[in-house]
């Protein structure tokens, strides 16, 4: 039986090995949400490996280009398997980045006038983002509700079936806001109800176990920085080779054709995943993805899933003993309390002794003085930063149609009348996060909230 401090005893020690830059610049990073941190054996493997060889552009006979494409085959293949995908149901399309994954479903995705395109209102932009394209078909866009602490408030009800034309439904299996993992059964629920299923797993696969092959959406997209920290710059589309057939690509670019006859104005783009490869891939970056995925089969999952939930067991408990003195609340927690379906990610704001929220950027500024990464503002993910903050959807219409281009967040705090919250903090712990970085942080937020004034007294 694994104890809680044989996991720390076994973290302590990866962190001496892989990550000693942390300790040697005495920096407590908190921002695995933002991006992973690469070990040192994956930057060692990566130059051993660029320095060992000659590599070309792939899809040649030349041996430099033939020895790129093994490597970017071989590669591929790893992947799909780290993520329990079958090649005979999915394929998988390396990208930019996930943001670059979920425009290549987007942008193709069959949307017409009876088409309903249903998504969480606890989104990153980059899935939000493809209401634009599902509005300019016609579609039906439908953002399911959260509740009080920001969980999907009961899905299957608002959720609905598909319409008369091909319907989407976007998740993230966890937010990149408040931490919340939603269900996994919700891909199987919306299948059977007539959809597609598009799950964002870049908040979720850096620290759980994730296996395509169990849930089985139709698309998922992954980012590989925010599990490993480096390369930087890719990412991946995993898609069952049934739904992808379904994808109209709106163009072909080099790298998507079996042929192009230019006066005959025709064009045939490659089976399967290769017609949505676009240019030439990052194939110099694609072999580093190795090292990256050996690093955390060493770690194993399940172990890191692990850890991850006593660290935020830790940090929450913390956040929830941060009170004035008179026994007042310091802090608003935007998400569950406790780690039941929660990963690392907890976002708050520190309360003044009136109640109001403490800017954020007063508390990033603190933090980063005390050598704290944190990260500041509403992450990408504009619905469940609404809903946290409570904003009136009127007044924020108002003021945001008022702004226009003078938008600035100062001006819109003051045009909200500083009653709500605009932007949060955000923690996340990951791999490498020790004990003392949590406590550091704490340490700072009990710094912060000893002098927080009621913001007149700020001037602000
Ligand atoms: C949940 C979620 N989805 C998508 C993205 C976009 O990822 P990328 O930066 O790889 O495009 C992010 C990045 O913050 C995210 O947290």
């Amino acid at each position: 039986m694994v104890t809680p401090a044989d996991d720390a005893t076994f973290f302590r020690a990866l962190r001496a090995r892989e990550y000693a830059r942390l300790d040697e610049h005495h920096h407590a990073y908190l921002d695995y949400t933002g991006s992973g941190l690469y070990g040192a054996s994956q930057i060692r493997w990566h130059r051993d490996w660029l320095a060992a060889r000659v590599l070309g552009n792939p899809h040649s006979e030349n041996p430099a280009s033939l020895a790129a494409t093994d490597e970017v085959e071989r590669v591929k293949e790893r992947v799909m398997a780290f993520f329990g995908a079958d090649p005979a149901e999915y394929d998988l399309v390396f990208t930019a980045n996930a943001t670059a994954a979920l425009k290549l479903v987007g942008e193709a995705f069959p949307f017409g006038p009876g088409s309903r395109y249903v998504l969480a209102t606890d989104n990153h932009n980059s899935v939000g983002g493809i209401r634009e394209y599902a509005r300019r078909a016609g579609a039906e866009c439908r953002c399911l509700p959260l509740t009080a602490d920001l969980r999907l408030d009961d899905p299957e009800a608002h959720m609905g079936a598909a319409g008369d034309d091909p319907s989407l439904f976007a998740y993230p299996a966890q937010s990149n806001f408040s931490g919340v993992k939603h269900p996994p059964e919700l891909v199987a629920t919306a299948r059977e109800r007539g959809f597609r299923v598009l799950l964002d797993t870049a908040a979720f696969a850096p620290c759980t176990p994730l296996h395509v092959g169990e849930t089985r959406p139709d698309f998922a997209c992954i980012s590989f920085y925010k599990m490993f920290g480096y390369p930087t710059g890719l990412g991946a589309l995993l898609a069952r080779r049934e739904a992808l057939a379904e994808l109209t690509r709106p163009w072909y670019a080099g790298g998507t054709v079996d042929f192009v006859s230019i006066q005959n104005e025709v064009h045939q783009l490659r089976p399967d995943g290769g017609g949505f490869e676009d240019g030439t891939p990052d194939f110099l970056g694609i072999a580093a993805l190795e090292p990256g995925l050996d690093l955390l089969a060493e770690v194993g999952m399940p172990r890191l899933e692990r850890r991850v939930r006593a660290l935020s067991a830790r940090l929450l408990e913390g956040l929830a003993g941060l009170r004035h003195g008179d026994g007042s609340p310091g802090l608003a927690l935007y998400g569950p309390a406790d780690t039941a379906a929660r990963g690392g990610t907890i976002s708050f704001n520190l309360l003044d002794r009136e109640g109001r929220p403490v800017p954020y950027e007063q508390v990033e500024a603190a933090a980063r003085d005390a050598g704290v990464s944190v990260r500041g503002g509403c992450f990408c993910n504009p619905g469940a930063a609404e809903t946290a903050f409570g904003m009136p959807a009127a007044e924020t219409r108002d003021c945001l149609q008022r702004l226009g281009r003078d938008f600035t967040l100062a001006r819109f705090r003051e045009c909200l009348g500083h009653r709500i919250a605009v932007g949060a903090v955000r923690a996340s712990v990951g791999i490498a996060t020790v004990e003392d970085d949590v406590d550091r942080l704490l340490t700072v937020l009990s710094a912060v909230l000893e002098t927080a004034r009621p913001r007149a007294a700020l001037g602000d």
